[in-house]
């Protein structure tokens, strides 16, 4: 259950509306501030699709939901919140902005998460002039209700500390907490996803194929794998009785050829943009976004909900995460009608471990 009394979510777009969606379904109240006047409006459209999303996992019924609050300012959102998301544009000077603010009014002992898709928390964290230490990037992937995935990164400032309350924070609330050993910009899933996008583009730029086949290419194919196993363990599997080796030995040289362009860049012109840009239109057969989201989360629910069958009922990968993130909601919402002093008790009796400083520093990145 979840160890967080209060959470503040600073930024509510994409990303932001995901984690408040994330939060609110798991019972935590949220206050939220986003200077756009449609805030509240983008926000609401989200959590429709995620309280839909979360009736087809839980259908016996859901938690009773957390409450929503807009606040006007950062410093009225932060005031008392435990646990701080900022979600705010992939801008540096922006970033720098909004970190102070939330550092100047936040509780000394809230953790604070970063949604940045890239930047390191060491470049982050120097604006932060009075607890740097209890700042992590926790990099979610979108629909940040139902992926499970967070890559948790500590700059140099950031306590060993902050990022063991972290992983507890984000695992209380459904979530595989992967922490990126060494800090390095855009981390590990973006690393993966730039180089596989760069080498997309070049591929529609060149006419090798169109946006939907491309598509085709990887859900009919090693989309599913990856889905399921990854890419080490299903290359493991390929290289037949022999395994990994054999599958190195056979395929290693091959890097070698003039197979890919994965270190160019075309140039993002007008011409690739409104190449890519119509095929997708064609590609959506008039499907509307919101009319995608849908299809998109039934479908992941789908794929983790088969995933949890798997595995002599014990769950596979996502799979048994969803399994027993599933379970932890239908226990949360069988406990409904005492609601929630119970819950504030106990929660008011355990609050999140502190980020204190050490009396000496045990070293400066993590490891
Ligand atoms: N979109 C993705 O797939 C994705 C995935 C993972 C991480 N991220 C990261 O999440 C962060 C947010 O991205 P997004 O896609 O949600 O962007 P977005 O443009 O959808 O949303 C950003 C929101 O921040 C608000 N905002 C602007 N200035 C603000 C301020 N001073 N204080 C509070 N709110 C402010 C905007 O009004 C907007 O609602 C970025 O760092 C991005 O790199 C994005």
């Amino acid at each position: 259950m979840s160890i967080i009394n209060k959470a503040a979510a600073i930024g509510g777009g994409v990303i932001g509306a995901g984690w408040v969606a994330r939060l609110l379904l798991n019972g935590i109240d949220v206050s939220i501030f986003d200077p756009d006047p449609e805030a509240s409006r983008k926000v609401s459209e989200v959590m429709k699709g995620a309280r839909r999303a979360y009736k087809q996992m839980v259908p016996g019924g859901l938690p009773k939901e957390g409450k929503l609050t807009f606040a006007k300012t950062i410093a009225e959102a932060v005031a008392d919140a435990d646990f701080i998301q900022e979600s705010v544009p992939e801008r540096l000077d922006l970033k720098h902005r909004v970190l102070a603010e939330i550092d100047a009014h936040a509780p000394a002992n809230a953790i604070v998460g970063s949604s940045t898709s890239g930047i390191k928390p060491t470049d982050m964290q120097v604006a932060m002039k009075k607890h740097p230490e209890r700042l992590v990037v926790g990099h979610p992937f979108n629909p940040v209700y139902l992926l499970p995935l967070v890559e948790i990164v500590g700059g140099e400032q950031t306590f060993p500390e902050a990022i063991e309350v972290a992983k507890e924070i984000y695992a209380s609330i459904g979530m595989k907490p992967v922490v990126i050993r060494k800090e390095i910009e855009a981390f590990v899933g973006d690393r993966l996803l730039e180089a596989a996008w760069r080498e997309a583009l070049w591929l529609i730029k060149d006419g090798i194929c169109t946006v939907e086949e491309l598509d085709d290419i990887m859900r009919y194919g090693f989309g599913l794998r990856w889905a399921q196993m990854g890419m080490f363990q299903v290359y493991r599997v390929a290289g037949g009785e022999a395994g990994m080796r054999h599958f190195m030995a056979q395929f290693g040289p091959c890097l070698k050829w003039p197979w890919t362009k994965l270190m160019d860049v075309p140039e993002f012109n007008d011409e690739l943009v409104d190449l890519i840009a119509t095929q997708s239109d064609d590609q959506a057969h008039g499907l509307s976004i919101r009319e995608l989201e849908k299809i998109r989360d039934d479908n992941l629910v789908a794929i983790m909900d088969a995933l949890s069958k798997q595995n002599k009922g014990k769950g596979w990968g996502a799979g048994a995460l969803h399994k027993d993130y599933t379970r932890q909601l239908a226990k949360l919402a069988a406990k409904k009608p005492t609601a929630s002093k119970a819950a504030e008790k106990a929660k008011a009796s355990k609050p999140v471990k502190k980020a204190e400083k050490p009396k000496k520093k045990t070293g400066k990145k993590k490891g």
